[in-house]
């Protein structure tokens, strides 16, 4: 990457092949009944970072130029990630409309528009959550194998990484730590109160949000053929971005507001939420949210890997949404 390289284009552009390749690949009527099909187009095209997808794209583009790919095999290797791209945004969508129930976080607003439970009710954005997770593994599926790049046993290898980090081990298990340690939710009986060790709240942390960074990272790097070595390696990087991912978040929602994030600010210790805020104080939680860019930057820096990963771990810590 040259010092003439611009991140902010970079992701302008990214975002928009994603954001194409996400409506051309959402089901559509009479495919399936429209109330369905609104309602996941609802959240997935409300805009959104794309972090997941951009690190996926980007991870295969790391591995492609460190194998020297020419620039034919290398569009074609990144055209051929996208609908893993889309597989992990629609993953992570899911997760988010789920998240925002009323028997979750409660909250109303998200990526700046009514959450889809005020929007549609309850029923149908559970519905829409199921629809969107089960989708991401269609499209995975339906992913061309009739070429060297795209080979069945790679793209296995990358459904199963991805099904792992969404699931309980991941990040469902990371939501279920998360809703129980929640402390002042009245209906929440059962909660355990606020977590008293900072390991509890890492564990929390790496697989409610770190498991699929991770994993939208090794699936890119996977997809496009990377060795064990510069897999594992782009999978350690993630997994440092991921955990500075939600310590900014948690930070944000203390300092942030909502015209700023698209969602609502001050929800997190307003439901004596675990977070590193409330743990470390905002100033140690930025240290550490640096320390972990630090260590995914070192962890390409050590495989001799370049390219947008890197200006991705700087944005993910100065972000302000
Ligand atoms: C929010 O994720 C949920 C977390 C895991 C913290 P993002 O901040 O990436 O949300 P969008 O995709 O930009 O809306
Ligand atoms: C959500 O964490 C993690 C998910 C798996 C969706 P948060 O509950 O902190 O996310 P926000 O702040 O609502 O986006
Ligand atoms: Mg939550
Ligand atoms: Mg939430
Ligand atoms: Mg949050």
């Amino acid at each position: 990457m040259t010092a003439a390289f611009d991140f902010k284009q970079y992701l302008r552009e990214r975002r928009a092949d994603i954001e194409q390749a996400l409506d051309a690949d959402l089901p559509r009527p009479p495919a399936c009944p429209p109330i369905i099909a609104d309602a996941m187009r609802y959240s997935v095209l409300a805009g959104g970072k794309r972090l997941r997808p951009i690190l996926t794209l980007a991870s295969a583009e790391a591995v492609l130029d460190h194998d020297g790919a020419d620039p034919k095999l290398r569009e074609a290797g990144l055209a051929l990630t996208m609908p893993a791209a889309c597989a992990v945004e629609l993953i992570h969508t899911y997760s988010l409309v789920h998240d925002d129930l009323p028997a979750m976080d409660d909250d109303n607003l998200r990526r700046g528009q009514p959450t889809s439970h005020v929007v549609y009710g309850e029923g149908v954005a559970i519905l829409a959550g199921d629809a969107l997770l089960t989708h991401a593994f269609e499209l995975l599926a339906r992913q061309p194998s009739n070429e060297p790049f795209g080979s069945n046993e790679r793209r296995l290898r990358a459904l199963g990484r991805l099904a792992e980090a969404a699931g309980a081990v991941g990040m469902v298990g990371g939501q279920a730590l998360d809703i129980r340690t929640t402390g002042a939710k009245p209906e929440n009986g059962e909660a355990e109160g606020p977590l008293s060790t900072t390991a509890e709240l890492r564990e929390i942390h790496e697989r409610k949000t770190g498991a699929l960074i991770c994993a939208a990272a090794g699936t890119g790097a996977v997809l496009a053929g990377g060795s064990r070595e510069i897999v594992a390696a782009i999978e350690a990087y993630a997994a440092h971005l991921g955990l500075a991912f939600q310590i900014i978040d948690d930070i944000l929602d203390v300092e942030g507001s909502a015209e700023e994030l698209g969602k609502t600010a001050g929800k997190d210790a307003a439901f004596s939420k675990p977070t590193y805020p409330m743990l470390y104080g905002l100033r140690r939680s930025r240290e550490l949210a640096t320390e972990a860019v630090l260590a995914a930057q070192q962890a390409l820096a050590d495989a001799g890997l370049s390219g947008p990963l890197h200006e991705i771990a700087n944005w993910v810590v100065t972000r302000n949404h």
